[in-house]
C-alpha cells in the first residue's frame, strides 16, 4: 500500500533531475530501508505522555544523527524511496525530549548520553529559529559545567562517583564542539583544551599497552572492585564502549572547525590513526567484525557483537573516505570494513514478509556498575532491534553505499 505514494514521487523525481533521485530510487538502500523501519516501530522517541528513561537520550540523539546523516546524503526521502517522513521524526523526537532538558542542574543526573540529542537540536533551531530550542542547547552547554568531575578534572559518565566511562565522549565532545561553532564561536580556544583533556584522560588511563585499545572505563579513585591498581582502569575492552569513543574522535574530527586552534585537529586525527589501526588488528579473521569483548576472540560465551561491529564499520570506512588515514592503512581500512559489512548484511539483518528490516545480535547495556568480569559482559541479555544496533548499521550502511556509488 504504501510504495504507490512514494513511487509516484519518485517519478516526480526523476522528471524533476535530482541528482540521486533517478539512480537510487530503483530500489531502497538499506540505510533508509531501516530508518523506515525504526520510524514505523515508533522506536527513538519519548512515548507521549510518559516520563524520558534514562536510556532514551542516546537512542534519540544517535538514530536522529542517523536521520541527519540520511538527509545530507540523500536529501530527501522520496530519492530513496522511503515512505518516512525524516523531517517530521526529527521535529516529533525533538519536541518529545525537550521539556526533560530545561533544568542543567536535574540534566547532569542524566548520563553524558544526553549531549547526543543536541545534534537535532540544533539542526531544528537553525531550521525555524525557535527560542525553546535555544534555550534547550543553552541549558545543556551550562550542564557540562555542572557536571560532577573527578580528581583528575574528567567528567563523571553518570552518577557513579569518579568512573568515567570511553561512551560518554560520543556524545559530549562533538556537541562541545558543535554548540562552541554555531553559539559561542569566541570560546573556541578553551573549549579545545576542554576537549583534549577529556579525551586524553580516558586515553591514558584506558589504553591496554599490550593491544593498543581502550578498557570500557576507569575509577580515578581505584576503590572499585575492577579497578586497576595502578591506572583505575577497568579489565575488559568492549566492543561497542571504543565504537562510541573511536566515533567520538572521527565525528568530531569532521565538524573541521575552523575557528578552533589546529592542535584538536592535529590532536584528533593522530589518536583516530592509532586507535583504527588497533581496531582493524583485533578484527576477526573470518568474519571481518569485533567480538563483544574484543581481546578475547573465539573464547566460550563469547561472540561477534552487531552494534559494536558496525560502529567500527561506519568508522573504518568514513575515516578512509575522509582521507584521515595514511595510505596503507585507508586500505586496510575499507577492506575491514567491507568483510564486516557483508558479515553483518549476513548475519544480523531480517527481511520481514510485510518489508520492515529488524536487526538482531545487540547487547542490551554493559554497565561498570556491576563485576565488570568477562563472566558479566557474555552474560548480558541480546536485543532484537536495539536502536543502538539499527542506528549503527545505518550509519555503516550509508558508508557503504557512498563507497558503492562511487564505484558504479
Ligand atoms: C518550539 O519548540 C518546542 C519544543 O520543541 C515546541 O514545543 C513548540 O511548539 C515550538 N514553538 C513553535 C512556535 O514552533
Ligand atoms: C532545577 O532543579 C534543581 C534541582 O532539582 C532545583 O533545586 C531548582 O529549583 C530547579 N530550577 C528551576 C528554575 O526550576
Ligand atoms: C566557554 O568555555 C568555558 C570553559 O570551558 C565554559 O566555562 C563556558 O561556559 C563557555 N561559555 C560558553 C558560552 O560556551
Ligand atoms: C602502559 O605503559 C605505561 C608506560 O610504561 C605505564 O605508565 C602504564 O601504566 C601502562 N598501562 C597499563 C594499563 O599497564
Ligand atoms: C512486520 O513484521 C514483523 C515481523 O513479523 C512484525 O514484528 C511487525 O510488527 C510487522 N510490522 C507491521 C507494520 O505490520
Ligand atoms: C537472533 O540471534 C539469536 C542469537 O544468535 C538467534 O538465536 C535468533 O534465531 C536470531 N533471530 C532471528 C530472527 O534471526
Ligand atoms: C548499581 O547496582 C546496584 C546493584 O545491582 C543497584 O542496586 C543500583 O540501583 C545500581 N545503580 C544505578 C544508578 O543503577
Amino acid at each position: 500500500m504504501r510504495v504507490f505514494p512514494s513511487l509516484l514521487v519518485c517519478l516526480l523525481g526523476v522528471f524533476a533531475n535530482t541528482p540521486l533521485a533517478s539512480a537510487a530510487c530503483t530500489t531502497r538502500p538499506y540505510s533508509a530501508w531501516m530508518a523506515d523501519s525504526v520510524i514505523e516501530r515508533g522506536q527513538a522517541i519519548v512515548p507521549p505522555g510518559t516520563e524520558a528513561s534514562s536510556s532514551i537520550y542516546l537512542q534519540i540523539g544517535f538514530f536522529q544523527t542517523a536521520i541527519l546523516r540520511l538527509s545530507e546524503y540523500y536529501r530527501t526521502p522520496e530519492s530513496v524511496c522511503s515512505p518516512s517522513d525524516w523531517q517530521e521524526y526529527l521535529r516529533a523526537s525533538t519536541d518529545s525530549v525537550v521539556p526533560f532538558l530545561l533544568n542543567a542542574t536535574q540534566d547532569t543526573q542524566i548520563p553524558l548520553d544526553r549531549f547526543s540529542t543536541g545534534k537535532g537540536l540544533l539542526h531544528q533551531y537553525e531550521e525555524f529559529h525557535n527560542t525553546t530550542l535555544k534555550v534547550t542547547l543553552d541549558t545543556l552547554r551550562e550542564s557540562i559545567n555542572l557536571q560532577p568531575q573527578n580528581v583528575f578534572g574528567g567528567y563523571w559518565y553518570f552518577v557513579y562517583p569518579q568512573w568515567s566511562y570511553l561512551d560518554g565522549m560520543y556524545s559530549v565532545v562533538p556537541f562541545l564542539s558543535y554548540y562552541t561553532t554555531a553559539l559561542a564561536a569566541e570560546n573556541s580556544s578553551a573549549v579545545a583544551n576542554d576537549i583534549i583533556k577529556q579525551l586524553d584522560l580516558l586515553w591514558t588511563h584506558c589504553r591496554q599497552n599490550s593491544t593498543g585499545l581502550l578498557v570500557h572505563g576507569y575509577d580515578a579513585s581505584k576503590m572499585a572492585v575492577w579497578a586497576n591498581p595502578v591506572t583505575g582502569g577497568s579489565p575488559y575492552v568492549w566492543s561497542r564502549s571504543l565504537g562510541w569513543y573511536l566515533m567520538a574522535l572521527l565525528d568530531t574530527l569532521e565538524l573541521e572547525t575552523p575557528n578552533f586552534p589546529l592542535k584538536l585537529q592535529t590532536y584528533l586525527q593522530q589518536r583516530l590513526v592509532q586507535l583504527s589501526d588497533a581496531v582493524i588488528q583485533a578484527a576477526d579473521a573470518k568474519t571481518g567484525c569485533w567480538w563483544q569483548v574484543m581481546t578475547l576472540p573465539g573464547r566460550p560465551g563469547n561472540y561477534i557483537e552487531s552494534s559494536g561491529s558496525a560502529m567500527f564499520t561506519y568508522a573504518l570506512y568514513k575515516a578512509a573516505r575522509l582521507g584521515y588515514l595514511p595510505s596503507r592503512l585507508a586500505a586496510e581500512s575499507i577492506d575491514t570494513a567491507s568483510k564486516c559489512y557483508r558479515h553483518i548484511v549476513d548475519t544480523f539483518v531480517v527481511q520481514n514478509s510485510n518489508g520492515t528490516l529488524d536487526y538482531n545480535g545487540t547487547v542490551a547495556v554493559c554497565s561498570l556498575n556491576s563485576t565488570a568480569s568477562y563472566e558479566y559482559y557474555t552474560s548480558q541479555p541480546l536485543l532484537y532491534n536495539s536502536v543502538h544496533g539499527t542506528a549503527s548499521f545505518i550509519l555503516a550502511s550509508l558508508e557503504h553505499e557512498m563507497v558503492s556509488q562511487s564505484r558504479s
